[in-house]
């Protein structure tokens, strides 16, 4: 009697693999923005980070001016009534840090910047890591990533129209606008209090989430200094500065955690909650000891995901 054919199972087991193949080159051409060139894709955003000497090889693409530190996170243990994080419960953790510059110019000079950023990795005993970024300003200039690489576009444009038209489009960054302005500058980063802007979600041990945003305190009371007496420092002076004052001893800050009221926006970090929001101290970031930024511990450090 006939048989019916059957393909050999060697074929099956080919076809099966062409087929993951293609499904995971689709992705990463997908991801790419292959079959998108308008899609803002993780590359076009790094490409519009301009530095005025090129793609500035061995320093972050943004924030490319730092230097970075060590010390150790002090969690006094109220942070997990909100998180099951272990860098929530009481304790001691070691922090890798870095004081930086939201510039993509690795030689920009320190009275430039209006904006000041610090970058914290606390990890614990699990095995986990903490990440976080944060800036000075109390909110971000605008809402979304998309609107960011529109920011970097117009910004770095020659049209004299850009940024005008830009703002007519977007026009939270007035707020940013008026921050700039008005806020005063300190002469170091010890000074500064730094904020996470994103919202995050916290869960707690009983599986409840709590939607949260992060700041920074500093210990030391900030001193204005107008932008023209920071530039007769020098333009390296912030890390000068940093480095001197953290050799006359640690250097601290309090983290304070803020939970959202119901209605809070939670996915917009240019606009900032009511200031009578629940917020928490949940411990102390101590700075011990400034680390050489070329080549030193920070190297490896990257970015948290935002
Ligand atoms: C769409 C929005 C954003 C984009 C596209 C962006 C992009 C970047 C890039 C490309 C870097 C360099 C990363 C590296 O080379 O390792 C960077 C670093 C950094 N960003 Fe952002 N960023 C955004 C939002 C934010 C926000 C909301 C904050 C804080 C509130 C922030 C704070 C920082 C800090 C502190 C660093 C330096 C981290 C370090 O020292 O390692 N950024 N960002």
């Amino acid at each position: 009697m006939l048989q019916p054919r059957r393909s050999p199972p060697v074929l099956g087991s080919l076809a099966l693999i062409i087929v993951v193949i293609g499904i995971g080159a689709a992705a990463f051409a997908y991801t790419a923005g292959w079959f998108s060139p308008q899609r803002l894709t993780p590359d076009r955003v790094v490409d519009a980070f301009k530095s005025p000497t090129g793609a500035p090889l061995g320093h972050r693409r943004n924030h490319a001016k730092g230097i970075c530190f060590t010390g150790i996170f002090e969690s006094n243990g109220a942070g997990s009534t909100l998180s099951q994080a272990q860098v929530f419960s009481r304790g001691e953790y070691p922090v890798l840090g870095r004081f930086n510059l939201a510039t993509a110019d690795p030689n920009a000079s320190d009275a430039m910047v209006r904006v000041r950023g610090m970058g914290l990795r606390i990890s614990t005993p699990d095995g986990q890591e903490w990440r976080t970024a944060m800036i000075d300003p109390p909110f971000f200039p605008v809402s979304t990533p998309q609107t960011f690489y529109e920011l970097l576009i117009a910004s770095a444009s020659k049209d004299p129209n850009a940024m005008k038209m830009f703002s007519a489009a977007h026009p939270e960054i007035a707020a940013f606008g008026a921050w700039a302005k008005s806020a005063p500058w300190t002469g170091s980063y010890a000074e500064e209090r730094f904020n996470s802007l994103n919202s995050f979600m916290f869960v707690d041990s009983s599986g409840a989430e709590h939607a949260v945003r992060w700041s920074l305190l500093p210990a030391a009371q900030p001193v204005p200094v107008s932008p023209a007496d920071l530039a007769k420092r020098g333009p390296d002076l912030l890390e000068q500065e940093i480095t001197e004052r953290v050799r006359g001893g640690p250097l601290r800050w309090t983290m304070v955690v803020t939970v959202a009221n119901p209605g809070d926006p939670t996915a917009d970090p240019s606009k900032a909650w009511p200031e009578d929001r629940r917020a928490v101290g949940v411990g102390t970031l101590i700075v011990q000891q400034i680390q050489a930024e070329r080549d030193g511990p920070c190297l490896l450090f990257v970015q948290p995901s935002f």
